[in-house]
């Protein structure tokens, strides 16, 4: 397996964080710090309201401005929700589909994660598919059947040819935001795991050129040994892309 074949991707997950003109000020100390970083591809996935002032921000840099979500119908009474094509309208490219924190607090499930999946990617935009087990599910022993079943009921029902945008991050539930990252070593399992999952669906060729990442408290320290993984093609990060410096770090740490 080539890692070669990917370019990595570095994801800020700003979560709810951040007014526009905070967003625009983070950017604009930002932008030189990652200027730099070519051979990644840097993105923030912002809150709605502040896409439009962090993609001024970041205009003319190498800074990719994503959305942390994304409805499956393309318009109608869901109050509150935002569609694909309000999206990419917006410019907007990459999305983040069915993140832990979604599925536990506002009742997303496989079957609406992959519902978003298709509709961002019917619409164009690459969605960021996020898969991961709880601390229970890692100790009954089925982290791999957990991940597996995400991962094949959120890739149901599309095709082939649009796997080339799609990103998967594997984000165990007990490292999100708890300072718990997962050894280097579960990191490399699940990622592996998830790419023989799109072999089975799909192809080697498929599989090989998958974009997947890994997420749960990554940051400046830990990032360089997990990127180096071979099937850790980027990360997810939270917290630590809040920070300048720590986010350049990790941006750094996948150039290496
Ligand atoms: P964390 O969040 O880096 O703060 O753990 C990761 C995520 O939720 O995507």
């Amino acid at each position: 397996m080539n890692k070669s074949l990917r370019t990595p991707l570095i994801a800020g997950n700003w979560k709810m964080n951040k007014t526009p003109a905070e967003a625009a000020a983070l950017i604009s100390e930002l932008k030189p710090m990652v200027a730099e970083c070519s051979s990644s591809t840097i993105l923030l996935c912002v809150p709605f309201v502040d896409i439009d002032a962090a993609q001024k921000a970041a205009c003319g840099s190498n800074i990719n401005i994503g959305a942390e979500n994304v409805h499956f119908a393309d318009h109608g009474a869901y109050t509150g929700e935002i569609s694909a094509s309000m999206l990419t309208e917006m410019g907007v490219k990459y999305v983040i589909v069915g993140h832990s924190e979604r599925r536990q607090y506002f009742g997303e499930t496989d079957e609406t994660v992959n519902l978003r999946a298709r509709a961002a990617l019917d619409a164009g935009m690459k969605p960021i598919i996020c898969v991961g087990e709880t601390l229970t599910q890692r100790d009954q022993g089925i982290t791999a059947e957990t991940v597996s079943l995400q991962t094949k009921i959120a890739l149901s029902g599309v095709p082939a040819e649009q796997m080339k945008n799609v990103v998967i991050a594997y984000e165990p539930v007990w490292a999100i935001g708890t300072g718990r990252t997962a050894t280097t070593a579960q990191a490399q399992e699940v990622c592996a795991l998830i790419r023989d999952v799109i072999r089975g669906l799909y192809s080697g060729d498929i599989a090989d050129a998958a974009v997947i990442l890994y997420g749960g408290s990554m940051n400046a320290a830990n990032a360089a040994d997990l990127l180096a993984e071979p099937d850790v093609d980027g990360g997810l990060i939270g917290g630590a892309s809040l920070k300048p410096i720590d986010f350049t770090v990790i941006a750094k740490a996948a150039e290496a």
